[in-house]
């Protein structure tokens, strides 16, 4: 971290690799947070990379960085970066998270951490052995929405646990005109699953802890795309469109898990149920600011699901906004990853997901395809 002169606040370097849709939501994030939140330091945004100069160069004018680089290892012999955030697509993650954590700065990366268990497992290791903070792009978990419902999960409001349903669909692949795109890069750790089912593998475990086994289908609904936008020439598409599975938890629950970018007229499906003895409570990502709940208390006649608005009695939503159903939005979510990444760095604690976090979601995801492949349930061990 740059030192200050005496009596300013020191100040913490960023340096972004990646400008396209989360490089711009990373910025959101950053910016946001900076001025909601208290950190004992200033950020500072170093430089911003991206593929050839010309693009580094805009994002650079657009996001409000000091620099533009069009090569990331830019970023590793810079003294005035303390943070590494990773925002490339997925191959690209483990090479720069590996080089940036070797040159001692703190790793922000997108999800999936790798596109492969192995991988990632090798990153949270790095990572671990060098002590610095990780973070993965998680933001989902971040709602004041999530930690109420795992609140009331883990204070028995809902009773015995029995059962949780989770899903992330949306339709940015519904078309059979969309082109292959690096998400449809097998090397990049597959199609839907990996995109999609990342994020609700990773909300299944904020929820109701461990999954232990998994057994899982995964199906290429589209086969051939063209290889570029209007282009006539197409190629075999060799990552699944939709991702489903049924799943056990440690806990004793079971449960199933969706991921389907093909879901037409889907836009932000990420949805989940968790059903206990007593109550139950329901999510749906395009109802950001809303948990639904359900209480068998409840008397005969009034019984149903009740819509809990957020407000500031859900930390942090005050912090934002001091009138309830106002309503957070996507990039406010990034910044309350970024706030618990910065804290973090400034010692108070990791909230995470961290690398481990990345590695075990990736693990699950890693089960989900091999019990696809071989048609049988697959367990942790
Ligand atoms: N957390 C979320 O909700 C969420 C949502 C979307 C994407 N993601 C993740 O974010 C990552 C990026 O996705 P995206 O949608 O922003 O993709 P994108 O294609 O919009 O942006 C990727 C950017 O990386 C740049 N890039 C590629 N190679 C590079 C290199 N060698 N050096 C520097 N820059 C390089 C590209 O030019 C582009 O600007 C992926 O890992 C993806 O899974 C997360």
């Amino acid at each position: 971290m740059c030192n200050g002169m005496t009596g300013v606040s020191p100040k913490i370097g960023l340096g972004l690799i990646g400008s396209g849709f989360m490089g711009k939501t990373h910025v959101f994030g950053f910016a946001t947070a900076q001025r909601v939140f208290d950190f004992p330091f200033k950020l500072d945004f170093a430089t911003v990379c991206d593929v050839d100069e010309a693009s580094a160069e805009a994002a650079r004018q657009s996001f409000g960085f000091r620099r533009a680089s069009a090569d990331w290892r830019s970023l590793l012999k810079d003294p005035e970066i303390d943070i590494v955030d990773i925002t490339a697509p997925n191959v690209l993650h483990k090479e720069m998270a590996l080089a940036a954590i070797a040159a001692g700065k703190h790793v922000y990366c997108e999800k999936p951490l790798a596109p492969s268990a192995a991988e990632a497992l090798e990153m949270t290791e790095a990572a671990e052995a060098a002590g610095i903070v990780t973070q993965v792009g998680f933001n989902y978990l971040k709602n004041p929405m999530f930690a109420l419902a795992r609140d009331m999960i883990a204070s028995g409001e809902l009773g015995e646990i029995r059962s949780f349903r989770g899903v992330h669909a949306e339709d940015y692949m519904a078309d059979a005109n969309q082109p292959l795109t690096w998400r449809h890069d097998p090397a990049g750790g597959g199609g839907a699953l990996a995109d999609l089912g990342s994020h609700v593998l990773a909300t299944a475990r904020f929820l109701l802890g461990p999954i232990v086994s998994v057994m899982g289908t995964c199906k290429t609904l589209i086969p051939e795309r063209p290889t570029a936008a209007g282009s006539r020439e197409t190629a075999t598409v060799q990552t699944e469109d939709v991702a489903q599975a049924f799943v056990n938890f440690e806990n004793g629950a079971t449960g199933s898990v969706e991921a389907n970018w093909v879901a037409t007229g889907r836009k932000m499906q990420h949805d989940f149920e968790v059903y206990g003895s007593k109550a139950a409570v329901a999510f749906s990502g395009e109802r950001l600011n809303e948990l639904r709940f359900y209480s068998m208390d409840d008397r005969a006649g009034l019984q149903g699901f009740r819509t809990i608005l957020a407000g500031p009695d859900h930390a942090p939503y005050g912090d934002f906004c001091v009138a309830p159903g106002h309503q957070l939005g996507f990039n406010d979510l990034k910044a309350i990853e970024v706030r618990d990444f910065l804290n973090a760095i400034a010692g108070q604690g990791l909230v995470g997901p961290d690398f481990r976090e990345g590695y075990e979601v990736q693990k699950l995801v890693e089960m989900l395809y091999r019990s696809a492949a071989e048609n049988r349930w697959i367990s942790l061990s």
